[in-house]
């Protein structure tokens, strides 16, 4: 049964676009065992990497991230803190970790999804996924998410099942076609990996944005907040009616300088499995300039460049600002090869077993996953003029060292699905509008991806030398030299 049928259009762009910016952030201002949040006043359980102002410590508080002398993300109005697990190798022979080389820094996007947003106030924090999440219970996970506008009916919308969907290990292949955001769930074993993701693997993370509209934190660093029922868009639950900005991180992990050892991947909290992955956000915005970036900087480029109101520094400049590491942690090596994970953190399974490593040969464990690039084959993008197809599909060489340039993305599109795997359902009409795109940017090509949720698949291509977001519309027209579209329309088709 065929469950597509695609139609061409070549039109203009005429997306229902949602604004967003990406806050670059290049530089990472420490890796350690830090954590104000869970861990305040004390070495944090495992190794973050961390982003962002100065000022943060094992206890920082707003006042100390706003007296930050200089902030590793771009804009040097942002003296927020961000940070994450990072990433080790386990070797298959020693069981010794090894720090995975993180590419560019990370990214946090601010996206507008929700309408009459309200800024971060002053003290605001949160954590997003749950470092001790083993197990996974609400999805089949060898098949896509359905599209969000099944969710309800299938029971997805649970705050429970929405924090379980809202991380991602994207498989980076630039030569192919690129795997939306929050594609994948689990971290995928590393014979999949090796074969299929030479340009890396990006760790993905969704922040819930529906604010009970009183807590500034909470004991579990959560229950404040809630995800609307469509993970970034939709509705929020009654108690948590103030909404905020959705906030997606992401990291590149260049996992290739492992391509052909034996061994697994493991996140520094022990998870090898990535249903423990999580992020956490200390806000250190002045909260009426946050509000202001957030009534003003409504371009859908996602280019923080594009909101006036924004200070930018150079990504160098970025990368200058450290912090500095407490003394109780300035000896401890983290990146290895180490015996244990810092922290002697043990890898903990999905039945609650713990290892440790060092010890004995690993195993890697895989668990089940996706086949890679959901939208080859059955899609062949079209272009309305004439070009070479190396051209429509850009063999990019890495640069490891390109830094975020590489790539910066997010998407939102509606799942390509292998075969029937559930009962079709009566088609449903769009209603809710999703944009989003997908960059990759290397030398002197920049090709963008644009999505919304009738799925709209807009390929762009340029000859730039500039290493920013290029932008749809007539402001992207200026900057291009050759400029070519290819715009499918594609639907579910139930038949
Ligand atoms: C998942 O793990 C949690 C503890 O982290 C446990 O309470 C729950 O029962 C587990 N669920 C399943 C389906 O195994
Ligand atoms: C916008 O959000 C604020 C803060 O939650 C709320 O007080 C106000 O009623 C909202 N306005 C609209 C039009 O929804």
């Amino acid at each position: 049964m065929n469950l597509l049928q695609f139609a061409l259009l070549v039109a203009p762009l005429a997306l229902k676009a949602e604004a967003f910016f990406r806050m670059e952030c290049q530089g990472r201002v420490a890796l350690g065992r830090i954590d104000p949040i869970v861990s305040p006043g004390e070495p944090a359980l495992h190794v973050h990497s961390i982003h962002g102002s100065s000022g943060i410590s094992m206890h920082a508080t707003y006042d100390d991230l706003r007296n930050g002398q200089c902030t590793s993300c771009r804009v040097t109005q942002d003296k927020s803190a961000y940070w994450h697990p990072s990433m080790y190798f386990q070797d298959g022979e020693t069981g010794e970790f090894e720090l995975v080389e993180q590419v560019g820094g990370m990214l946090a996007y601010y996206q507008f999804h929700l309408d009459n947003l309200t800024a971060f106030p002053a003290g605001f924090r949160m954590i997003a996924g749950n470092s001790n999440r083993r197990n996974w219970s609400t999805w089949d996970l060898t098949q896509p998410d359905p599209p969000a506008d099944q969710w309800y009916s299938k029971g997805l919308t649970t705050q429970e099942s929405l924090g379980e969907r809202s991380m991602g290990f994207n498989c980076l292949n630039y030569a192919g076609n690129p795997e939306p955001t929050l594609y994948r769930h689990t971290i995928p074993d590393k014979a999949f990996i090796d074969a299929n993701c030479p340009n890396g693997i990006r760790t993905e993370i969704t922040f819930p944005s529906c604010w009970n509209g009183k807590d500034l934190g909470s004991e579990d660093h959560r229950s404040h907040m809630a995800y609307p029922d469509m993970l970034r868009a939709g509705q929020c639950p009654d108690d948590f009616p103030v909404h905020m900005p959705t906030m997606l991180f992401e990291t590149v992990w260049n996992v290739k300088a492992f391509n052909g050892r034996n061994g697994r991947f493991v996140m520094a909290n022990g998870d090898s499995l990535g249903w423990g992955y999580h992020g956490d956000f200390m806000t250190g915005w002045d909260e009426d300039f946050l509000q202001q970036a957030l009534d003003t900087c409504t371009a859908n480029s996602g280019n923080i460049l594009d909101c006036p109101i924004f200070d930018i520094i150079s990504e160098e400049e970025a990368r200058e600002c450290t912090m500095e590491v407490p003394s109780i942690l300035s000896t401890e090596d983290v990146e290895g090869p180490l015996r244990s994970l810092p922290g002697n953190v043990p890898i903990i399974y999905e039945d609650g077993t713990k290892e440790y490593g060092g010890d004995a040969p690993v195993e890697d464990s895989p668990v089940p996953s996706l086949a890679p690039n959901p939208i080859t084959s059955e899609i062949a993008i079209v272009l309305p003029e004439p070009v070479p197809t190396s051209e429509a599909l850009p063999e990019i060489q890495p640069d490891f060292n390109a830094a975020v340039d590489l790539v910066s993305s997010e998407a939102f599109p509606e799942p390509e699905f292998p075969e029937t795997t559930w009962a079709p359902e009566p088609p449903a009409e769009p209603t809710k509008s999703f944009y989003s795109t997908q960059v990759v940017t290397e030398g002197d090509k920049v090709s963008v991806i644009y999505w919304d949720e009738e799925v709209v698949y807009v390929t762009e291509y340029y000859d730039s030398t500039t290493t920013v977001t290029v932008a749809p519309s007539a402001h992207a027209d200026s900057v291009a030299k050759r400029h070519l579209h290819g715009h499918i329309h594609h639907r579910r088709h139930h038949g």
